[in-house]
């Protein structure tokens, strides 16, 4: 692990043996060539300079991360990938993410960054190309982990399905405790979609309230862990009752490292 910081997460739930989770998030690889359109070119070379500058200089580029933190991952019991994984949607993007995933075990979540430009019909036009990327189920996924259950639910447009809310409730009831991994932090203002000019299916909005008022109430729940903000490091956000924390950007050069004896 030559470049890569850590911060780090305990949680104490009585585990006979400890284990360890790797939480990558917020990668934001952005390459273009000549398979895409060509403003894709000054795109990527555009976004590259933000997320440089975002990352305060960082030692390598957003795919070199990524390599050394699924070499670093060898190291855990699971690795969880919560979203933005790649910026945009090109060729070059595709490849570069398949190629260093190529083989690797991990859990994937969707960010909000996977499905662009940001619309529910554009999303599901695109979802079939995008989990042909990534192992898994980016919907719904969970995978019990030394007698941890490990769920990680797709969040990246802010709202939740029927589907997962079902899922969910079918892994309460196998009565593990459970931690939940997604993309957006679940008291993100934007969930109001009023400010991003996303408009939600029907009835989504309603049962991302209805979903969530379980999640606070359901004890199995012991922490939630997301990204989408873009921290250097671990912070925990303001959704309670469990402990929530929005985990740094792999960007920026950290990896979140949680401990759960
Ligand atoms: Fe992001
Ligand atoms: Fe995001």
């Amino acid at each position: 692990m030559k470049h890569l910081k850590t911060d780090r997460v305990e949680l104490h739930l009585g585990l006979e043996k400890p284990i360890k989770i790797l939480h990558i998030t917020d990668i934001h690889i952005s390459f273009a060539d000549d398979r895409d359109e060509e403003k894709w070119l000054e795109f990527a070379a555009h976004r590259r300079e933000i997320f440089f500058k975002e990352g305060r200089r960082p030692e390598r580029d957003p795919a070199g991360y990524l390599m050394e933190a699924m070499e670093y991952a060898k190291e855990f019991d699971c690795t969880v990938i919560t979203g933005d994984l790649i910026d945009f949607n090109s060729y070059a993007n595709y490849d570069a993410a398949t190629e260093i995933l190529a083989g690797k075990d991990y859990m994937f979540t969707p960010g909000s960054h996977e499905f662009c430009p940001n619309n529910f019909e554009r999303k599901a036009e695109r979802w079939d190309e995008m989990q042909q990327l990534f192992r898994g189920d980016m919907e719904f996924e969970s995978r019990l982990v030394g007698g941890v259950n490990v769920i990680t639910m797709d969040n990246s447009y802010y709202v939740w399905t029927q589907k997962q809310f079902d899922m969910l409730k079918a892994e309460v009831s196998r009565g593990y405790p459970i931690l939940l991994f997604s993309h957006v932090p679940y008291d993100c203002p934007f969930l109001t979609h009023e400010q991003t000019g996303i408009v939600p299916p029907e009835g989504a909005k309603e049962l991302t309230v209805e979903m969530n008022e379980y999640i606070k109430n359901q004890p199995l729940i012991k922490g939630i862990f997301t990204g989408h903000y873009h921290r250097l490091e671990y912070v925990q956000s303001g959704y309670k009752p469990h402990p929530c924390y929005i985990g740094p950007s792999l960007f920026t050069g950290c990896v979140g490292v949680i401990t759960i004896d």
